[in-house]
């Protein structure tokens, strides 16, 4: 977690840096701080709290450096305080760093460092860098931080800047994303792509164990034992318009009305990616797929239809729990990790291990060229654009479009099949007309304490998908359950106070899931349905009825998902939350 940029160039390094963090504060924000070589001397402003606390302090403190870097934070090791925020110096504070990620001996380092007679001022595991970096230093910055690797051991990314070389930025990649943008007689590091769209496109992506070294003139990138390496220039596809709010009030509205866009650019991604594939999933005796919140209930979906149309046993697994069981996997097992950013550090490393066990490895990715992109054997594409709201919404949809195009790959029915899919988007479009009744729906029960999220076969991970939207951006407790195993825990909560959503299009399981609406009927629950347009019968079993057009059995995912999507951000809109960027969470998470 945490997004870090540096920027050397012509113009004055604030204003880019504080822009940059603004589109990396998704990744954190707990504090955030700035260092900027200003004549000769470091500056360094840290604050708790977003970035505009971070602005307000700079008012009146007009910078012209040209060399700089800044830090947004989600807090790892040490509360959110001044003193923990980056970038953090050196005694002499000569050396400014900011890091992403975790470095796990620093405790070791830090006990060596203070016998040496270097004071820490921090929590962090970060300031370390900083020390090691000065104590190293011989002239050279890019010598200096090649010797300090050669301590450190973890998951991390850093930028460092120092006032005896104030045109020069060095950056490190082990585990954490760092990449390099390339403009004219300026260059950027960050930990994300948008951080610096607005001004260039052309990227490199550094791999683990590379450094960047970059001045206004030039980028140089060596390993970490200073050998130079040639890289490839990547240009971005992205324009910065689709990462901006574009007049929703949030980038969690935005996206969700995205939808329609995200699954059909997807879908027509894969009709010219996917058919080059060298393999087929029938080739596999099993699937196995790994992933993390939203990521992992798109994979519960695919389950089933991975199942049904490649007839291939398929198990889902958390990634976060995957390590700690024993998996015997070999070449006849494809795993299949699923992950909007393609850094979430637990997915990239169960994948990593399954592909050290022999496995075949296919991420579901949307970041192109993030390090499950780079490092599975193969990827399928979600082409959603970026996702900056923290609550995944259109990349979810967006994964099941890839993953349904992967599980039909080998149907014979496949003809008829795509042509239903590429109906999606169009029909998303229309359930999206609904969102003012939602809009009203969640007006009601904004002031509820406890929700609960029932659903069978293909409605039970959107269940799980809708209790965890409410629950991460309003706050609110939300559960979601199989709606048959109500009967054996869940049902003692229900009363007269408990508004249960029920996802119930009319599928194969449609009549035992209005027997669990009678179910909390008779217990005086408030029944929230989600169910087709025409369906009289939930009409009359319900509260309040979302809903939604009607379509295949196997497509319900699609639709199903969007009320409670609206549901979840109308509720934490209206009680006033901060939807895009909710407290304790971070977009990417690089933590284990
Ligand atoms: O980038 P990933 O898809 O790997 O992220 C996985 C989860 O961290 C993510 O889905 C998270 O649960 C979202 N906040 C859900 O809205």
């Amino acid at each position: 977690m945490c997004g870090i940029i540096g920027y050397t160039g012509k113009e004055s390094a604030l204003p880019l840096i504080l822009g940059g963090l603004e589109r990396l504060e998704y990744r954190g924000y707990d504090s955030a701080g700035v260092a900027i070589i200003e004549e000769g001397s470091l500056i360094v402003e840290k604050q708790v709290g977003k970035i505009r606390e971070l602005v307000r302090s700079l008012w009146g403190k007009p910078f012209k450096g040209k060399t700089g870097i800044g830090h947004t934070r989600w807090a790892t090791h040490g509360a959110p305080s001044v003193d923990n925020a980056h970038p953090h110096t050196d005694s002499r504070g000569e050396f400014a760093v900011v890091h992403n990620g975790i470095i796990e001996n620093y405790l070791d380092l830090k006990r060596e460092l203070e016998s040496e007679g270097f004071k820490m001022r921090s929590e962090t595991d970060s300031e370390v860098i900083a020390h090691l970096i000065s104590k190293n230093y011989e002239g050279d910055l890019l010598t200096a931080v090649l010797k300090t690797c050669e301590k450190i051991r973890g998951a991390f990314a850093f930028a460092v800047i120092s006032s005896r070389e104030p045109f020069r930025v060095v950056g490190v990649k082990q585990g954490s994303p760092l990449v390099v943008g390339i403009g004219e007689g300026e260059n950027f590091l960050a930990s994300d792509i948008p951080a610096i769209l607005p001004y260039t496109k052309r990227v490199i992506t550094l791999e683990d164990g590379e450094i960047a070294d970059i001045t206004p003139e030039g980028v140089n990138i060596y390993d970490f034992w200073g050998n130079p390496l040639t890289k490839d220039i990547m240009i971005v596809p992205w324009d910065l318009i689709s990462a901006e709010k574009a007049g929703f009030k949030h980038f969690m509205l935005k996206e969700i009305f995205e939808q329609p866009k995200a699954v059909g650019d997807t879908v027509r991604g894969l009709l010219s990616e996917f058919d080059s594939f060298p393999f087929s999933l029938k080739d596999f005796s099993r699937a196995l797929i790994i992933a993390c919140g939203t990521s992992y209930h798109a994979g519960l979906s695919a389950k089933f239809w991975i199942e049904k149309y490649a007839g291939v046993p398929t198990e889902v697994v958390y990634a976060s729990e995957f390590r700690y069981g024993e998996h015997p996997l070999g070449d006849d097992v494809i795993v299949i990790g699923i992950s909007q950013s393609g850094e979430t550090i637990d997915t990239k490393f169960a994948l990593n291990s399954a592909k050290e066990k022999g496995a075949t490895t296919l991420a579901v990715v949307n970041v192109v060229g993030s390090s499950i992109d780079r490092e599975s054997d193969y990827s399928l594409y979600t082409h959603a654009g970026p996702e900056i709201g923290v609550a995944a919404t259109k990349t979810f949809t967006a994964q099941l479009a890839a993953l349904y195009y992967l599980a039909i790959g080998e149907s014979p029915k496949k003809e008829p099949l795509l042509r239903d899919l590429l109906k999606i988007p169009s029909i998303v479009e229309n359930a999206l007309e609904s969102a003012e009744d939602v809009e009203s729906v969640a007006e009601k029960y904004l002031k509820k304490k406890d929700f609960l999220y029932l659903g069978r076969y293909l409605s039970y991970p959107i269940a799980l998908e809708g209790a965890l939207k409410l629950k991460e951006i309003s706050y609110i407790h939300a559960e979601g359950y199989p709606a048959g195993e109500m009967k054996h825990g869940p049902i003692a909560l229900i009363d007269e106070n408990m508004p249960v959503v029920v996802v119930a299009p009319r599928d194969r399981v449609y009549e035992k899931s209005i027997s669990n609406i009678e179910e909390v009927r008779a217990r005086k629950g408030i029944v929230i349905s989600v169910g087709f347009e025409e369906d009289d019968k939930l009409k009359k079993y319900s509260e309040d009825l979302l809903k939604i057009p009607e379509v295949p059995e196997d497509l319900t995912p699609f639709l199903t998902v969007i009320p409670l999507q609206l549901l979840a951000y109308y509720i934490a809109s209206k009680l006033g939350l901060d939807v895009d960027q909710p407290r304790n969470l971070a977009k990417t998470v690089t933590v284990e």
